[in-house]
């Protein structure tokens, strides 16, 4: 071969599957856990404002937004930095700490792009067994080396549900090395409900090798916009700011970051109609014979019992025009993932699920 050849690793990346997004036929698309709601009106307004403006560069430092952040979280601003959705900063993170020869350890099931971004930068990713559903601490630790630099935990973990809790974090962190980064993605913590649950902020308030990442995509509803932080140690986001794009995020998805974190009441709504229709679809499903994960996030995992009735149940669903998410990427074969949709996507999709399992049962 003559032509230009990348890196050793880079052709081994599995590209990310992300779900269906071109095809806008659909009468119902829950395959991306976005939020249901979509983004509060003013998000939109200050976007559009913002808008005038393009010709300008964005402010590098996102000052506002990270004093917005700062201000909501009541945490310090000098330790968050913006990112062009949580995703690049985990891929930052991944270059700054992790290269050929180290190892990045994460959960078995967990979130796709940890291993994905461990192999772009040449390090070697490392599955930790979890303990049915949930990731298991324990076996997080075994597998904790002297080649390991970054932990990866997502939590609530995406596609389970799942979570660990305040307890479990901490003993997470206590049994690692203070070479290795913890990363607490916690992209869906918005979601969560439960008292005995911490987003890491906590840790990342203090500890020296923890960061925690949060994102806009979800129950801000600006997926489209790309907007993440990172929250943690100095040192950590001080590589960050070195590594990431001089303006990574664009004025107008600033502006609507900033107006989506102070409108409090579309906020308490959007939970609201989580927290509601999470439980609705937990009950139907589980009523029409499936067995579903328990999720703190916007999804839920259901399994068909097989991946024959996982693939026949999306079959049958896509032909009507619903859109779930497969799950063989994640290793869940016997399963579909469910986004918490609209009040009429949420009945839409169960009745056509029933019809579906009333079809399996002839
Ligand atoms: C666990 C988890 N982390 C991070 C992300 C990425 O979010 P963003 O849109 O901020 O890049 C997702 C998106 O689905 C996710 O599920």
């Amino acid at each position: 071969m003559n032509g230009p050849v990348p890196r050793p690793g880079v052709l081994a990346i599995e590209p990310y599957q992300g779900g269906k997004s071109k095809d806008t036929s659909y009468v119902g698309k829950m395959s991306s856990n976005e939020a249901a709601l979509g983004p509060s009106p003013k998000a939109l307004e200050a976007y559009a404002k913002a808008a005038a403006v393009t010709h300008r560069y964005p402010d590098g430092g996102a000052h506002l937004l990270r004093e917005a952040i700062a201000r909501r979280h009541d945490v310090e601003i000098d330790r968050i930095v913006c990112g062009c959705g949580s995703d690049e900063l985990l891929q930052l993170l991944c270059r700054g700490y992790a290269g050929p020869g180290d190892e990045v350890v994460y959960s078995e099931h967990g979130f796709l792009i940890y291993p994905i971004a461990a192999t772009a930068c040449g390090a070697t990713p490392v599955a930790a067994k979890d303990d049915g559903y949930t990731v298991s601490v324990d076996s997080m630790l075994k597998c904790i080396g002297d080649r390991t630099k970054i932990v990866f935990i997502a939590n609530p973990n995406n596609p389970t549900g799942t979570y660990i809790p305040r307890a479990e974090l901490e003993r997470l962190h206590a049994g690692l090395p203070p070479h290795v980064v913890l990363v607490i993605d916690a992209a869906y913590a918005e979601f969560v409900t439960d008292p005995d649950y911490d987003s890491g902020q906590e840790l990342a308030s203090w500890a020296p090798n923890v960061v925690m990442t949060r994102t806009f995509s979800k129950i801000y509803g600006l997926a489209a916009l790309r907007v993440g932080w990172a929250y943690g140690a100095p040192a950590i986001i001080d590589v960050l700011n070195r590594l990431r794009g001089p303006f990574n995020v664009p004025t107008p998805a600033q502006a609507a970051a900033v107006a989506a974190l102070e409108d409090r009441e579309f906020f308490d709504k959007a939970l609201a109609h989580n927290t509601r229709w999470r439980d609705w679809l937990f009950q139907r499903l589980g009523g029409l014979g499936l067995h579903v994960v328990p999720s703190a996030g916007n999804f839920l995992l259901i399994d068909f019992g097989s991946a024959a009735g996982a693939h026949a149940a999306d079959e049958y669903l896509r032909d009507k025009g619903w859109y779930l998410r497969r799950m063989d990427s994640y290793g869940f074969k016997d399963h579909l993932r469910l986004t918490v949709g609209t009040e009429n996507e949420n009945r839409g999709v169960t009745d056509v699920l029933a019809a579906f399992m009333e079809t399996a049962r002839v």
